[in-house]
């Protein structure tokens, strides 16, 4: 259902984005635009902008972008509706009549009611007579009944329709609990309970909402977990186990497990910042989630192979919002619940003042591989050394961890360094092909006032005609007879396009903040950076013209071309594109 456009013009006209964003960072204004350290990832510089002209906000570190709708929705992890309650609330605004009527907005507050309801249901069945097997597993695992409190963990007994028949009788209708996915639809079209004879750890959101559900077996049968499926009020790549618990607690820094047994285990012992993801990996959502609380984490995953895998990616996208990483190395244990029972609370508090670095923690992942007592396999481990040292950007530190691999090998550091040489050689010559490959399907994340000329990046082309649609929303029909949205070359290019073209046959002009109800959210990042980094740009209709020309000429020869670029086109553009960046 539509919201009146007179209402949010009233709430935009409300909400000005630099006093909202001020509640959440200390804003500098620099004449008509403000700069702030970004609040979705950890930064010691503001590389966060506020353009007032247009009520919009683009960080040039992390990418994230959009007006103060989807400002509110990010920080406060609400979807669009809830924002605008949230600001109308803010503004001293009631929202219209009719979005209550809102399906999605109906239902929202009938899945917490029904998630709370089940959740005090599997807490009271824990307790009960019936319960007895899952407490005495929880028992087992060490879990104070305090704890078990805390966490309000249950169970879930045996039978097909015990938690649907509670729910029944307290009036909500088989529809209501399949959208809570607390219930699942059978063959035969009725349904049953989704979780059956497991312990029960609720998830709960940083308002107190119960949003979703892990299940333990209480043996070892299969499948071990069961976690709820997304429903509207929750998706487990924006989320995190805890959170609730480890916000008020992270002196910016959070220690990140594998298991919701970790965790509480973690907490129980005494360390409350400790968050784990909901059955699946890590997520770049989840890593900006963190970047709010924190500006080092601590990667506390099983020791075991898929473990190790998890934490270098972890790692990944954790450094790429700016947090630091440390990582826990444990031996004896497969993971931190294992470890703090072995060797109790105390040991822990040292494995985690001992974490140490990617690099340490990596070499000695490395270094475990080999038996270092042959000679094929210190050459063997010493070359392998190599390429990892070869992947670390400061010479002073190559140069440290060369000597540690020296000391454990007998060859010389020298000797290492040199390898080290070659292969960071060959490397900048593969990294260039990946950037040309990048910038052409849109990934490259070039700074600010990039282009110069800008005819020559298919992508700085329609991010320009993008921002010049923003700006000259009069030249949009000349435009479109010039191009269609299949032309661009990004998907968001694609889409982004698409949209505006449409908001501008029903409306004169098309504005950032008239885009959050229609683009997901890497659009609108998309949109607000098409937007900031052609500030200051000519963007005449000729501009944009040349810029189509641009883009089609791309696509012309794309068609020609095999799927593949030759090498040494590969490394010619990606060298004119870096030297434009300087
Ligand atoms: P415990 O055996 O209870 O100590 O659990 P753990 O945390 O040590 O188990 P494991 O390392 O196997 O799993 C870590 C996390 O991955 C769990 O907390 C779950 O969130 C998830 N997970 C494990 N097994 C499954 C599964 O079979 N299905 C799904 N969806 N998730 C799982
Ligand atoms: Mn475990």
């Amino acid at each position: 259902m539509p919201i009146p456009q007179s209402f949010l013009d009233d709430l935009k006209q409300r909400s000005d984005i630099g006093t909202v964003i001020s509640g959440y960072a200390a804003l500098r204004r620099q004449g008509r635009t403000s700069k702030c350290l970004c609040p979705f990832h950890s930064e010691k510089t503001p590389s966060m902008v506020i353009y007032h002209e247009n009520q919009s906000f683009y960080c040039f570190g992390c990418g994230a972008g959009g007006d103060v709708i989807s400002f509110i929705m990010r920080i406060e992890n609400l979807g669009y509706i809830e924002a605008l309650r949230f600001l109308a609330e803010r503004a001293g605004m009631e929202l219209p009549e009719e979005e209550r009527e809102d399906p999605i907005l109906r239902i929202r507050p009938v899945i917490y009611e029904i998630n709370r309801l089940a959740a005090r249901f599997y807490h009271d069945c824990l307790k009960s007579e019936a319960g007895a097997p899952a407490r005495e597993y929880f028992a087992s695992r060490g879990l104070s009944s305090k704890t078990i409190t805390k966490y309000g963990l249950g169970f879930a007994p045996p039978g097909w329709s015990n938690l649907r028949d509670h729910l029944r009788k307290k009036g909500f209708t088989d529809e209501q609990m399949l959208q809570a996915a607390v219930v699942v639809r059978g063959k035969n079209n009725s349904c049953y309970d989704a979780f059956r004879n497991r312990v029960m750890f609720p998830i709960i959101d940083l308002r107190k909402n119960v949003i979703g559900f892990g299940g333990r077996v209480l043996d070892d049968s299969k499948p071990k977990y069961l976690n709820s499926s997304d429903t509207p009020v929750f998706k487990k790549s924006q989320n995190l186990f805890s959170l609730n618990y480890a916000k008020g607690k992270t002196d910016r820094r959070l220690i990140l497990a594998e298991g919701y047994m970790d965790v509480i285990s973690v907490n129980q012992a005494g360390f409350e910042n400790v968050v784990a993801t909901l059955g699946t990996s890590l997520t770049a959502e989840q890593s900006r989630l963190m970047a709010q609380y924190a500006d080092e984490v601590i990667i506390a995953y099983d020791s075991d192979g898929a473990g190790r895998a998890a934490t270098s990616r972890a790692v990944g996208l954790l450094e790429a919002v700016g947090i630091k990483t440390r990582i826990l190395n444990m031996k004896g244990a497969k993971d931190p619940d294992e470890y703090i029972k072995k060797f109790g609370a105390q040991r822990f508090k040292l494995l985690l003042e001992d974490a140490g670095s990617v690099t340490e923690y990596q070499l000695s992942v490395i270094r475990a591989k080999y038996d270092l007592d042959t000679i094929d396999q210190k050459s063997a481990y010493a070359n392998e050394a190599a390429k990892y040292l070869a992947t670390i950007q400061n010479p002073i530190e190559r140069e440290l961890y060369a000597g540690s691999v020296a000391q454990d090998t007998g060859v010389p550091a020298g000797t290492i360094l040199t390898r080290v040489a070659d292969i960071r050689k060959r490397m900048s010559r593969q990294a260039q092909k990946k950037e040309w490959s990048d910038i052409q399907q849109g990934k490259s994340n070039l700074p600010a006032g990039v282009s110069g000329t800008r005819s020559i990046g298919a992508v700085q082309a329609e991010e320009s005609i993008i921002a010049g649609l923003f700006r000259h929303p009069d030249e949009a029909d000349k435009l479109r007879e010039q191009l269609t949205a299949e032309d661009f070359v990004t998907e968001e290019g694609k889409a982004v396009f698409g949209i505006i073209i449409e908001k501008l046959q029903q409306n004169s002009s098309v504005s950032l903040s008239d885009l959050p109800a229609d683009l997901t959210r890497e659009q609108m990042d998309y949109a607000s950076r098409c937007y900031a980094r052609q500030q200051g740009m000519e963007l005449s209709l000729q501009v944009m013209t040349d810029c189509v020309r641009a883009l089609k000429e791309y696509k012309r020869k794309e068609s020609l071309k095999s799927v593949t670029q030759s090498d040494e086109e590969a490394i010619r553009m990606a060298e004119l594109i870096r030297s434009r960046k300087k």
